[in-house]
């Protein structure tokens, strides 16, 4: 049995269909199941990571485990986990582990290293699910806000994620540290740009003062982590990164491009192209 948390996230939905499609049993837990809107083959248990007591009921029988990162909260979950004799975890990590900034996803990863179970460690780029938070600034007038617009990454497509956890579920290599971008270096101007060009419309980045961005970023981030995401940021302005060959390694087919990114996600531009 494989249980995915994180299962109605951008990673961990895709996880299950291809688990699936694999004929693969797969459990999965969701804080609240009448909400998670998963296949009726998944069974769905109701619990919490940061509850390690609502976790038992779903661990039961579980071999392998998708981990979502539940920030400040995993070390329970972790042991709910080893208790249950859990074999093999694979946790969803970050390339921002090479950052300051990336101090959460270090713990986390502590704290699986040290559990004793076997693990994959997935280490993504920044999603390109991320500029799903530009739809209402595109609607509006195309016209999207930030701070750093020549500020190059090299954004990674959720399902190709999923399909690197799913080969560390299902073929495991114990300590393996998956780093994981997608194929382009892209910055965010230019994804702005081949955004309106997909849907037809005119777009555009415009550069905001830094201080405005950091305001908005203080609502959910401390003072240090804003000022380090800001200052990485800043520093890979009109950098082109180097994509790496793990997803075609992992998966044996290259990673998708932001373009196929775009494609794949048609149906919530839809409100935008109606304008
Ligand atoms: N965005 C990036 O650029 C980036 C880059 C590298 C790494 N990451 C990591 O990826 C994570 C996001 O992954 P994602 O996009 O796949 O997820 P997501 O779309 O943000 O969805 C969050 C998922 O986590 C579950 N969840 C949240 N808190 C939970 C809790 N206390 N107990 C159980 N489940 C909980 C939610 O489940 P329910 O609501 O159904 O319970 C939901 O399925 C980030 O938090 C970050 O750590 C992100």
């Amino acid at each position: 049995m494989i249980l995915v948390t994180g299962a109605s996230g951008n990673v961990g939905r895709n996880i299950v269909d291809e688990l699936l499609a694999a004929g693969e049993r797969v459990r999965a837990i969701a804080r609240d199941p009448q909400k998670c809107n998963l296949p009726g083959e998944v069974e769905v248990v109701a619990a919490d990571l940061s509850r390690p007591e609502t976790l038992q009921r779903a661990l039961r029988g579980v071999e392998r485990l998708y981990l979502w990162p539940a920030f400040g909260e995993l070390q329970g979950a972790v042991d709910a986990a080893v208790r249950a004799g859990v074999q093999h975890v694979v946790l969803l990590s970050s390339e921002a582990v090479t950052y300051a900034a990336g101090e959460p996803h270090i713990a986390c990863e502590k704290a699986v290293a040290e559990s004793g179970m076997s693990w994959t460690f997935l280490r993504p780029s920044a999603f390109m699910s991320n500029d799903l938070l530009w739809i209402p600034q595109i609607a509006k007038d195309g016209v999207v806000h930030g701070v750093y617009g020549s500020a190059s990454m090299i954004p990674i497509h959720e399902r190709d994620i999923a399909a690197v956890a799913v080969k560390s579920l299902l073929s495991v290599t114990s300590g393996a540290i998956h780093s994981i971008t997608g194929p382009q270096s892209l910055s965010q101007a230019e994804r702005v740009r081949m955004l309106g060009e997909a849907l037809g419309i005119e777009t555009r980045f415009e550069e905001v003062p830094r201080e405005r961005v950091r305001a908005q970023m203080l609502l959910y981030l401390s003072e240090s982590v804003a000022d380090q995401v800001l200052a990485v940021r800043a520093s890979m302005r009109g950098v082109v990164g180097e994509a790496l060959p793990t997803v075609e390694i992992v998966t044996g087919r290259p990673p998708y491009t932001y373009a196929e990114w775009i494609a794949h996600h048609e149906a919530e531009f839809r409100p935008v192209l109606q304008l």
